[in-house]
Protein backbone atom coordinates (compact mmCIF):
# COMPACT_ATOMS: atom_id res chain seq x y z
CA UNK A 1 0.00 0.00 0.00
CA UNK A 2 1.36 3.50 -0.88
CA UNK A 3 1.83 6.31 1.27
CA UNK A 4 -1.03 8.23 0.59
CA UNK A 5 -3.33 5.31 0.75
CA UNK A 6 -2.24 4.81 4.46
CA UNK A 7 -3.21 8.51 5.00
CA UNK A 8 -6.77 8.51 3.58
CA UNK A 9 -7.36 4.76 5.04
CA UNK A 10 -10.63 4.25 5.10
CA UNK A 11 -12.29 7.41 5.38
CA UNK A 12 -14.93 6.99 2.79
CA UNK A 13 -18.52 5.30 3.47
CA UNK A 14 -18.69 6.04 -0.71
CA UNK A 15 -16.78 5.72 -3.85
CA UNK A 16 -17.37 7.16 -7.11
CA UNK A 17 -15.66 6.01 -10.27
CA UNK A 18 -15.61 8.23 -13.34
CA UNK A 19 -16.23 11.95 -12.41
CA UNK A 20 -17.23 13.57 -16.48
CA UNK A 21 -20.89 15.64 -15.18
CA UNK A 22 -23.03 13.38 -14.24
CA UNK A 23 -20.33 11.03 -11.85
CA UNK A 24 -19.15 14.74 -10.72
CA UNK A 25 -22.93 15.84 -9.90
CA UNK A 26 -23.73 12.14 -8.27
CA UNK A 27 -20.41 12.57 -5.84
CA UNK A 28 -21.12 16.17 -4.56
CA UNK A 29 -24.80 15.28 -4.39
CA UNK A 30 -23.44 12.26 -2.20
CA UNK A 31 -21.29 14.30 -0.43
CA UNK A 32 -23.60 16.78 0.38
CA UNK A 33 -25.73 14.55 2.73
CA UNK A 34 -25.47 13.85 5.97
CA UNK A 35 -22.53 10.86 7.30
CA UNK A 36 -21.51 10.82 3.58
CA UNK A 37 -17.62 10.60 2.73
CA UNK A 38 -17.02 10.10 -0.76
CA UNK A 39 -13.79 8.85 -2.67
CA UNK A 40 -13.20 9.65 -6.05
CA UNK A 41 -11.32 8.39 -8.77
CA UNK A 42 -10.98 9.31 -12.35
CA UNK A 43 -9.11 8.16 -15.92
CA UNK A 44 -7.09 11.44 -15.84
CA UNK A 45 -6.26 12.76 -12.50
CA UNK A 46 -6.79 16.26 -13.74
CA UNK A 47 -9.92 15.91 -13.74
CA UNK A 48 -9.77 14.29 -9.87
CA UNK A 49 -8.03 17.36 -8.96
CA UNK A 50 -10.22 20.07 -10.78
CA UNK A 51 -13.12 18.57 -8.95
CA UNK A 52 -11.34 18.60 -5.73
CA UNK A 53 -10.25 22.22 -5.83
CA UNK A 54 -13.44 23.49 -7.15
CA UNK A 55 -15.34 22.19 -4.13
CA UNK A 56 -13.71 21.66 -0.97
CA UNK A 57 -17.06 22.17 0.71
CA UNK A 58 -17.71 18.25 -0.27
CA UNK A 59 -14.52 16.70 1.91
CA UNK A 60 -13.69 14.77 -1.56
CA UNK A 61 -11.28 11.85 -0.55
CA UNK A 62 -9.30 11.90 -3.95
CA UNK A 63 -7.41 8.73 -5.10
CA UNK A 64 -4.81 8.34 -8.15
CA UNK A 65 -5.07 5.06 -8.17
CA UNK A 66 -7.63 1.70 -8.10
CA UNK A 67 -5.57 0.94 -4.88
CA UNK A 68 -5.69 4.43 -3.20
CA UNK A 69 -9.24 4.18 -4.32
CA UNK A 70 -10.29 0.58 -2.43
CA UNK A 71 -8.12 1.51 1.06
CA UNK A 72 -9.61 5.02 1.24
CA UNK A 73 -12.95 2.76 1.17
CA UNK A 74 -14.67 1.94 4.74
CA UNK A 75 -15.80 -2.07 4.30
CA UNK A 76 -18.26 -3.31 2.78
CA UNK A 77 -16.19 -1.17 0.30
CA UNK A 78 -19.37 0.32 -2.31
CA UNK A 79 -18.59 2.13 -5.08
CA UNK A 80 -20.61 4.17 -8.12
CA UNK A 81 -19.47 3.73 -11.57
CA UNK A 82 -20.34 6.55 -13.63
CA UNK A 83 -18.52 5.94 -17.07
CA UNK A 84 -19.71 5.61 -20.32
CA UNK A 85 -21.92 2.33 -21.12
CA UNK A 86 -19.84 -0.42 -22.75
CA UNK A 87 -16.58 -1.75 -22.49
CA UNK A 88 -15.55 1.75 -20.32
CA UNK A 89 -17.74 -0.08 -17.75
CA UNK A 90 -16.36 -3.65 -18.02
CA UNK A 91 -12.91 -2.00 -17.91
CA UNK A 92 -13.63 0.03 -14.31
CA UNK A 93 -15.41 -3.28 -13.12
CA UNK A 94 -12.63 -5.18 -13.82
CA UNK A 95 -10.24 -3.30 -12.13
CA UNK A 96 -12.47 -3.01 -8.95
CA UNK A 97 -12.78 -6.64 -9.11
CA UNK A 98 -9.06 -6.67 -8.39
CA UNK A 99 -8.58 -4.37 -5.50
CA UNK A 100 -11.69 -5.50 -3.61
CA UNK A 101 -12.90 -7.93 -1.24
CA UNK A 102 -16.08 -10.27 -0.95
CA UNK A 103 -18.90 -8.32 0.16
CA UNK A 104 -17.86 -5.33 -1.23
CA UNK A 105 -20.23 -3.67 -3.64
CA UNK A 106 -19.38 -2.32 -6.99
CA UNK A 107 -23.06 -0.33 -8.09
CA UNK A 108 -23.00 0.62 -12.05
CA UNK A 109 -25.00 3.55 -12.36
CA UNK A 110 -24.89 4.56 -16.26
CA UNK A 111 -27.70 3.27 -18.95
CA UNK A 112 -26.11 -0.14 -19.39
CA UNK A 113 -28.54 -2.45 -20.85
CA UNK A 114 -29.97 -4.84 -18.36
CA UNK A 115 -28.60 -8.51 -20.09
CA UNK A 116 -25.46 -6.98 -19.62
CA UNK A 117 -26.39 -5.97 -16.00
CA UNK A 118 -27.02 -9.79 -15.79
CA UNK A 119 -24.33 -10.79 -17.10
CA UNK A 120 -21.90 -8.33 -15.47
CA UNK A 121 -23.56 -9.50 -12.45
CA UNK A 122 -23.28 -13.40 -12.53
CA UNK A 123 -19.57 -12.75 -13.27
CA UNK A 124 -18.91 -10.45 -10.03
CA UNK A 125 -20.78 -12.78 -8.00
CA UNK A 126 -18.17 -15.58 -8.79
CA UNK A 127 -15.53 -13.34 -6.90
CA UNK A 128 -17.92 -13.08 -3.66
CA UNK A 129 -18.51 -9.08 -4.61
CA UNK A 130 -21.51 -7.69 -5.35
CA UNK A 131 -22.82 -6.28 -7.72
CA UNK A 132 -25.58 -3.97 -8.84
CA UNK A 133 -27.06 -1.78 -11.88
CA UNK A 134 -28.73 1.47 -11.40
CA UNK A 135 -30.99 3.33 -12.78
CA UNK A 136 -30.31 7.08 -12.11
CA UNK A 137 -32.77 9.21 -14.13
CA UNK A 138 -32.69 12.87 -13.67
CA UNK A 139 -29.77 14.75 -15.72
CA UNK A 140 -27.30 16.81 -14.81
CA UNK A 141 -29.76 18.71 -12.41
CA UNK A 142 -31.00 14.81 -10.92
CA UNK A 143 -27.83 13.72 -10.20
CA UNK A 144 -26.70 16.83 -8.36
CA UNK A 145 -29.67 17.54 -6.34
CA UNK A 146 -31.58 14.50 -5.94
CA UNK A 147 -32.54 11.67 -8.92
CA UNK A 148 -34.72 9.13 -9.23
CA UNK A 149 -32.44 5.59 -8.74
CA UNK A 150 -33.57 2.18 -9.85
CA UNK A 151 -31.14 0.05 -8.60
CA UNK A 152 -31.02 -4.17 -8.71
CA UNK A 153 -28.78 -6.24 -7.48
CA UNK A 154 -28.78 -8.38 -4.10
CA UNK A 155 -30.68 -7.98 -0.98
CA UNK A 156 -27.08 -8.00 0.55
CA UNK A 157 -25.72 -5.32 -1.70
CA UNK A 158 -28.99 -3.11 -0.74
CA UNK A 159 -28.71 -3.49 3.00
CA UNK A 160 -25.79 -1.06 2.58
CA UNK A 161 -26.77 0.61 -0.25
CA UNK A 162 -30.22 1.39 0.86
CA UNK A 163 -29.56 4.07 3.28
CA UNK A 164 -27.05 5.66 0.74
CA UNK A 165 -29.32 5.70 -2.10
CA UNK A 166 -32.12 6.93 -0.11
CA UNK A 167 -29.83 9.63 1.23
CA UNK A 168 -29.01 11.15 -2.36
CA UNK A 169 -32.61 10.43 -4.09
CA UNK A 170 -35.17 12.56 -4.66
CA UNK A 171 -38.04 12.99 -2.34
CA UNK A 172 -42.07 13.29 -4.02
CA UNK A 173 -45.06 13.82 -0.84
CA UNK A 174 -41.88 12.64 1.77
CA UNK A 175 -41.29 9.49 0.16
CA UNK A 176 -37.28 9.40 -1.22
CA UNK A 177 -37.62 7.84 -5.27
CA UNK A 178 -35.51 4.70 -4.93
CA UNK A 179 -36.66 1.21 -3.85
CA UNK A 180 -34.85 -2.01 -4.43
CA UNK A 181 -36.57 -2.72 -8.23
CA UNK A 182 -35.61 -6.80 -7.98
CA UNK A 183 -32.56 -8.78 -8.40
CA UNK A 184 -29.86 -8.72 -11.17
CA UNK A 185 -30.56 -6.76 -13.92
CA UNK A 186 -34.28 -5.33 -12.72
CA UNK A 187 -33.22 -1.88 -12.56
CA UNK A 188 -31.40 -1.30 -15.35
CA UNK A 189 -34.23 -3.10 -16.92
CA UNK A 190 -36.93 -0.67 -15.52
CA UNK A 191 -34.99 2.74 -16.03
CA UNK A 192 -34.62 1.25 -20.05
CA UNK A 193 -38.31 1.24 -19.65
CA UNK A 194 -38.44 4.42 -18.43
CA UNK A 195 -36.30 6.17 -21.18
CA UNK A 196 -38.33 4.46 -23.55
CA UNK A 197 -41.49 6.05 -22.26
CA UNK A 198 -39.32 9.01 -22.13
CA UNK A 199 -39.48 8.97 -25.91
CA UNK A 200 -43.26 8.38 -26.39
CA UNK A 201 -43.73 10.88 -24.23
CA UNK A 202 -41.38 13.53 -25.93
CA UNK A 203 -42.67 12.22 -29.80
CA UNK A 204 -46.63 13.00 -28.11
CA UNK A 205 -45.24 16.20 -27.03
CA UNK A 206 -43.60 17.29 -30.78
CA UNK A 207 -46.94 15.84 -32.37
CA UNK A 208 -48.66 18.12 -30.59
CA UNK A 209 -46.75 20.96 -31.28
CA UNK A 210 -46.32 20.36 -35.07
CA UNK A 211 -50.50 20.12 -35.12
CA UNK A 212 -50.86 23.79 -33.33
CA UNK A 213 -48.04 25.31 -35.14
CA UNK A 214 -48.94 23.82 -38.39
CA UNK A 215 -53.01 23.95 -37.77
CA UNK A 216 -52.86 27.32 -36.53
CA UNK A 217 -49.70 29.33 -37.54
CA UNK A 218 -49.49 30.22 -33.82
CA UNK A 219 -45.38 31.45 -33.25
CA UNK A 220 -43.37 29.31 -30.88
CA UNK A 221 -43.47 31.80 -28.31
CA UNK A 222 -47.28 31.47 -28.24
CA UNK A 223 -47.29 27.76 -28.18
CA UNK A 224 -45.34 27.72 -25.31
CA UNK A 225 -47.89 29.52 -23.74
CA UNK A 226 -49.69 26.90 -24.58
CA UNK A 227 -47.70 24.11 -22.90
CA UNK A 228 -46.74 26.52 -19.85
CA UNK A 229 -50.76 26.61 -19.77
CA UNK A 230 -51.53 22.91 -19.69
CA UNK A 231 -48.58 22.55 -17.17
CA UNK A 232 -51.49 23.97 -14.81
CA UNK A 233 -53.58 20.92 -15.38
CA UNK A 234 -53.67 17.05 -15.35
CA UNK A 235 -50.87 17.07 -17.77
CA UNK A 236 -48.70 19.03 -15.30
CA UNK A 237 -45.01 17.20 -16.05
CA UNK A 238 -41.37 18.01 -16.19
CA UNK A 239 -41.21 17.17 -20.17
CA UNK A 240 -44.08 19.74 -20.92
CA UNK A 241 -42.24 22.45 -18.26
CA UNK A 242 -39.31 22.09 -20.55
CA UNK A 243 -41.04 22.10 -23.92
CA UNK A 244 -42.69 26.14 -23.31
CA UNK A 245 -38.83 26.65 -22.29
CA UNK A 246 -37.40 25.43 -25.07
CA UNK A 247 -40.48 26.97 -27.53
CA UNK A 248 -39.69 30.29 -26.06
CA UNK A 249 -36.16 30.53 -26.49
CA UNK A 250 -34.76 32.81 -29.17
CA UNK A 251 -31.85 32.77 -31.19
CA UNK A 252 -29.74 35.46 -30.27
CA UNK A 253 -27.33 35.23 -33.92
CA UNK A 254 -30.50 35.16 -35.88
CA UNK A 255 -33.15 36.99 -33.98
CA UNK A 256 -35.17 33.86 -34.64
CA UNK A 257 -36.76 30.72 -31.95
CA UNK A 258 -34.25 28.74 -31.99
CA UNK A 259 -36.28 25.52 -32.54
CA UNK A 260 -36.68 26.68 -36.12
CA UNK A 261 -32.68 26.88 -36.23
CA UNK A 262 -31.79 23.54 -34.36
CA UNK A 263 -31.70 20.61 -37.26
CA UNK A 264 -34.37 18.54 -37.03
CA UNK A 265 -32.81 15.46 -36.90
CA UNK A 266 -33.08 13.95 -33.33
CA UNK A 267 -30.53 11.82 -32.10
CA UNK A 268 -30.42 8.52 -29.57
CA UNK A 269 -28.39 6.76 -27.74
CA UNK A 270 -30.17 3.21 -27.49
CA UNK A 271 -32.22 3.22 -25.11
CA UNK A 272 -35.69 3.43 -26.70
CA UNK A 273 -34.39 0.68 -29.18
CA UNK A 274 -33.16 -1.41 -26.12
CA UNK A 275 -37.14 -1.02 -25.46
CA UNK A 276 -38.44 -2.20 -28.38
CA UNK A 277 -36.07 -4.47 -29.31
CA UNK A 278 -36.16 -6.32 -25.63
CA UNK A 279 -40.78 -5.62 -26.10
CA UNK A 280 -40.51 -7.34 -28.93
CA UNK A 281 -39.10 -10.85 -27.97
CA UNK A 282 -41.12 -10.62 -24.74
CA UNK A 283 -44.27 -10.29 -27.41
CA UNK A 284 -45.60 -6.85 -25.54
CA UNK A 285 -46.65 -4.08 -27.93
CA UNK A 286 -45.41 -0.91 -27.18
CA UNK A 287 -46.47 0.69 -30.28
CA UNK A 288 -45.97 4.13 -28.99
CA UNK A 289 -42.46 3.66 -27.38
CA UNK A 290 -41.65 2.17 -31.08
CA UNK A 291 -43.39 4.89 -32.89
CA UNK A 292 -41.47 7.45 -31.38
CA UNK A 293 -38.06 5.22 -31.56
CA UNK A 294 -38.74 5.65 -35.39
CA UNK A 295 -39.81 8.78 -35.98
CA UNK A 296 -36.76 9.76 -34.47
CA UNK A 297 -34.29 7.58 -37.04
CA UNK A 298 -37.20 8.73 -39.29
CA UNK A 299 -35.67 12.19 -38.88
CA UNK A 300 -32.06 11.59 -39.00
CA UNK A 301 -32.47 10.13 -42.79
CA UNK A 302 -31.74 13.45 -44.98
CA UNK A 303 -31.22 11.63 -48.00
CA UNK A 304 -34.65 9.58 -47.63
CA UNK A 305 -36.34 13.25 -46.83
CA UNK A 306 -35.16 14.73 -49.78
CA UNK A 307 -36.13 11.85 -51.86
CA UNK A 308 -39.48 12.03 -50.61
CA UNK A 309 -39.98 15.99 -50.42
CA UNK A 310 -41.39 15.42 -53.94
CA UNK A 311 -44.05 12.99 -53.49
CA UNK A 312 -47.16 14.16 -53.03
CA UNK A 313 -49.44 15.43 -50.19
CA UNK A 314 -53.27 16.66 -49.80
CA UNK A 315 -54.18 19.30 -51.51
CA UNK A 316 -56.65 21.05 -49.02
CA UNK A 317 -54.49 23.44 -46.61
CA UNK A 318 -55.19 23.02 -42.65
CA UNK A 319 -57.37 25.27 -40.75
CA UNK A 320 -58.91 24.12 -37.98
CA UNK A 321 -62.32 26.44 -37.97
CA UNK A 322 -62.13 26.68 -33.84
CA UNK A 323 -58.58 27.19 -32.95
CA UNK A 324 -59.09 26.87 -29.21
CA UNK A 325 -61.41 23.85 -29.58
CA UNK A 326 -58.64 22.21 -32.11
CA UNK A 327 -55.62 23.02 -29.16
CA UNK A 328 -58.14 21.36 -26.73
CA UNK A 329 -58.49 18.19 -28.83
CA UNK A 330 -55.05 17.94 -29.17
CA UNK A 331 -54.17 18.23 -25.16
CA UNK A 332 -56.40 15.39 -24.65
CA UNK A 333 -55.33 13.35 -27.61
CA UNK A 334 -51.68 14.11 -25.95
CA UNK A 335 -53.37 13.33 -22.58
CA UNK A 336 -55.03 9.98 -24.13
CA UNK A 337 -51.97 8.70 -25.89
CA UNK A 338 -49.77 9.46 -22.83
CA UNK A 339 -51.83 6.94 -20.89
CA UNK A 340 -51.55 4.47 -23.40
CA UNK A 341 -47.73 4.98 -23.71
CA UNK A 342 -47.12 4.33 -19.87
CA UNK A 343 -49.79 1.64 -20.20
CA UNK A 344 -47.42 -0.29 -22.53
CA UNK A 345 -44.25 0.42 -20.74
CA UNK A 346 -45.81 -0.79 -16.99
CA UNK A 347 -46.89 -3.77 -19.35
CA UNK A 348 -43.15 -4.30 -20.68
CA UNK A 349 -42.19 -3.96 -16.89
CA UNK A 350 -44.75 -6.48 -16.26
CA UNK A 351 -43.50 -9.22 -18.62
CA UNK A 352 -40.14 -8.62 -18.09
CA UNK A 353 -40.62 -9.44 -14.28
CA UNK A 354 -42.24 -12.67 -15.21
CA UNK A 355 -39.56 -14.03 -17.62
CA UNK A 356 -36.51 -12.39 -15.48
CA UNK A 357 -38.08 -14.13 -12.28
CA UNK A 358 -37.98 -10.51 -10.74
CA UNK A 359 -40.69 -9.51 -8.40
CA UNK A 360 -41.12 -6.18 -9.18
CA UNK A 361 -43.90 -4.22 -7.19
CA UNK A 362 -44.87 -2.09 -10.19
CA UNK A 363 -46.75 0.70 -7.98
CA UNK A 364 -43.35 1.61 -6.16
CA UNK A 365 -42.11 2.23 -9.53
CA UNK A 366 -44.80 3.98 -10.15
CA UNK A 367 -43.89 6.34 -6.87
CA UNK A 368 -40.23 6.72 -7.37
CA UNK A 369 -40.92 8.01 -11.35
CA UNK A 370 -43.41 10.60 -8.77
CA UNK A 371 -39.93 13.34 -8.76
CA UNK A 372 -36.06 13.50 -9.76
CA UNK A 373 -36.68 12.10 -12.82
CA UNK A 374 -37.02 13.13 -16.78
CA UNK A 375 -40.78 11.86 -16.63
CA UNK A 376 -41.94 12.77 -13.44
CA UNK A 377 -45.40 14.04 -13.45
CA UNK A 378 -48.13 14.47 -11.54
CA UNK A 379 -49.72 11.60 -13.59
CA UNK A 380 -47.43 9.09 -12.06
CA UNK A 381 -49.70 9.78 -8.80
CA UNK A 382 -52.66 8.10 -10.68
CA UNK A 383 -50.63 4.86 -11.65
CA UNK A 384 -49.65 4.77 -8.01
CA UNK A 385 -53.00 4.97 -6.63
CA UNK A 386 -54.66 2.49 -9.52
CA UNK A 387 -51.74 -0.14 -8.35
CA UNK A 388 -52.10 0.37 -4.68
CA UNK A 389 -55.87 -0.17 -5.58
CA UNK A 390 -55.19 -2.98 -7.24
CA UNK A 391 -51.64 -4.05 -7.19
CA UNK A 392 -52.43 -7.21 -10.03
CA UNK A 393 -54.18 -4.74 -12.81
CA UNK A 394 -53.66 -6.54 -15.91
CA UNK A 395 -53.88 -3.47 -17.72
CA UNK A 396 -53.30 0.32 -16.48
CA UNK A 397 -55.29 2.03 -18.89
CA UNK A 398 -58.34 -0.41 -18.09
CA UNK A 399 -57.81 1.35 -14.36
CA UNK A 400 -61.22 3.45 -13.34
CA UNK A 401 -59.36 6.84 -13.56
CA UNK A 402 -57.64 6.35 -16.79
CA UNK A 403 -60.57 3.91 -18.61
CA UNK A 404 -62.34 7.48 -17.49
CA UNK A 405 -59.97 9.88 -18.78
CA UNK A 406 -60.07 7.55 -22.16
CA UNK A 407 -63.70 7.95 -22.52
CA UNK A 408 -63.70 11.63 -22.09
CA UNK A 409 -60.99 12.29 -24.26
CA UNK A 410 -61.24 9.63 -27.06
CA UNK A 411 -63.54 11.68 -29.14
CA UNK A 412 -61.18 14.62 -28.94
CA UNK A 413 -58.30 11.99 -30.00
CA UNK A 414 -60.01 10.36 -32.98
CA UNK A 415 -60.71 14.28 -34.39
CA UNK A 416 -56.89 14.94 -33.97
CA UNK A 417 -55.59 11.74 -35.48
CA UNK A 418 -58.36 12.38 -38.48
CA UNK A 419 -57.82 16.12 -38.83
CA UNK A 420 -53.67 14.93 -38.79
CA UNK A 421 -54.51 12.59 -41.60
CA UNK A 422 -55.98 14.54 -43.48
CA UNK A 423 -53.46 17.17 -43.55
CA UNK A 424 -50.98 15.01 -44.27
CA UNK A 425 -48.91 16.28 -40.96
CA UNK A 426 -47.53 13.01 -39.33
CA UNK A 427 -48.60 11.88 -36.23
CA UNK A 428 -47.38 8.48 -35.61
CA UNK A 429 -47.63 8.44 -31.98
CA UNK A 430 -51.12 9.73 -31.44
CA UNK A 431 -52.26 7.42 -34.38
CA UNK A 432 -50.57 4.41 -33.10
CA UNK A 433 -51.60 4.81 -29.99
CA UNK A 434 -54.97 5.06 -30.92
CA UNK A 435 -54.90 2.44 -33.13
CA UNK A 436 -53.21 0.26 -29.60
CA UNK A 437 -56.61 1.62 -27.50
CA UNK A 438 -58.82 0.61 -30.31
CA UNK A 439 -56.97 -3.02 -31.20
CA UNK A 440 -57.70 -3.99 -27.65
CA UNK A 441 -61.09 -3.05 -27.13
CA UNK A 442 -62.20 -4.45 -30.07
CA UNK A 443 -64.75 -7.44 -29.68
CA UNK A 444 -63.41 -9.40 -32.92
CA UNK A 445 -60.03 -9.01 -34.29
CA UNK A 446 -58.70 -10.07 -37.89
CA UNK A 447 -56.07 -12.22 -35.96
CA UNK A 448 -59.08 -14.70 -37.08
CA UNK A 449 -57.76 -14.48 -40.87
CA UNK A 450 -54.47 -14.00 -39.82
CA UNK A 451 -54.49 -17.65 -38.41
CA UNK A 452 -56.54 -18.86 -41.52
CA UNK A 453 -53.81 -17.73 -44.14
CA UNK A 454 -51.45 -19.49 -41.55
CA UNK A 455 -52.85 -22.29 -41.54
CA UNK A 456 -53.34 -22.08 -45.51
CA UNK A 457 -49.84 -21.91 -46.93
CA UNK A 458 -48.07 -23.47 -43.60
CA UNK A 459 -50.66 -25.73 -41.79
CA UNK A 460 -49.71 -24.22 -39.02
CA UNK A 461 -53.40 -24.84 -37.42
CA UNK A 462 -55.86 -23.12 -35.24
CA UNK A 463 -58.22 -22.57 -32.78
CA UNK A 464 -61.95 -22.79 -33.26
CA UNK A 465 -64.22 -19.83 -31.01
CA UNK A 466 -66.87 -23.12 -30.36
CA UNK A 467 -64.67 -26.19 -29.44
CA UNK A 468 -61.59 -26.91 -27.37
CA UNK A 469 -58.95 -28.55 -29.83
CA UNK A 470 -56.53 -27.69 -32.48
CA UNK A 471 -57.49 -27.61 -36.04
CA UNK A 472 -56.46 -27.43 -39.69
CA UNK A 473 -58.51 -27.24 -43.04
CA UNK A 474 -57.22 -29.74 -45.97
CA UNK A 475 -56.54 -26.19 -48.36
CA UNK A 476 -55.36 -28.44 -51.19
CA UNK A 477 -56.93 -31.38 -50.44
CA UNK A 478 -61.12 -31.39 -50.08
CA UNK A 479 -61.08 -28.39 -47.73
CA UNK A 480 -62.54 -30.50 -44.61
CA UNK A 481 -61.59 -29.62 -41.63
CA UNK A 482 -59.45 -32.34 -39.14
CA UNK A 483 -59.08 -31.74 -35.78
CA UNK A 484 -55.32 -32.57 -34.78
C1 LIG B 1 -32.60 10.26 -17.68
C2 LIG B 1 -32.39 10.32 -19.16
C3 LIG B 1 -30.96 10.05 -19.47
C4 LIG B 1 -30.54 10.53 -20.83
C5 LIG B 1 -31.06 9.69 -21.94
C6 LIG B 1 -31.14 10.43 -23.23
O1 LIG B 1 -33.44 9.45 -17.29
O2 LIG B 1 -31.95 10.99 -16.96
O3 LIG B 1 -33.17 9.37 -19.81
O4 LIG B 1 -30.71 8.71 -19.22
O5 LIG B 1 -30.86 11.85 -21.00
O6 LIG B 1 -30.20 8.62 -22.08
O7 LIG B 1 -31.31 9.49 -24.17
P1 LIG B 1 -31.21 9.75 -25.71
O8 LIG B 1 -29.89 10.43 -25.97
O9 LIG B 1 -31.31 8.40 -26.29
O10 LIG B 1 -32.36 10.65 -26.03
Amino acid sequence: MTEAAAVTEAAANIGVVGLAVMGANLARNLASREGNTVAVLNRSPERTDALVAEHPEAGFVPARTFDQFAASLARPRTAIIMVQAGAATDAVIDALVEVFEPGDIIVDGGNAFFPDTIRRERAVRETGINFVGAGISGGEEGALLGPSIMPGGSDEAWTTLGPILTSIAAVADGEPCVTHIGHDGAGHFVKMVHNGIEYADMQLIAEAYDLIRRGTGKSPAEIADVFAEWNRGELESYLIEITAEVLRQMDADTGRPLVDVILDQAGAKGTGAWTVQTALSLGVPVSGIAEATFARSLSSHPEQRAAAAQLPGPDEAFAPDDEAAFIEDVRQALYASKIVAYSQGFDEIRAGAAEYDWRIDLGAVSRIWRAGCIIRAQFLGRIAEAYAEQPELPLLMSAPYFAEALSRGQAAWRRVVIAATAAGIPAPAFSSSLAYYDGLRAERLPAALIQGQRDFFGAHSYRRVDRAGTFHTLWSGDRSEVQL
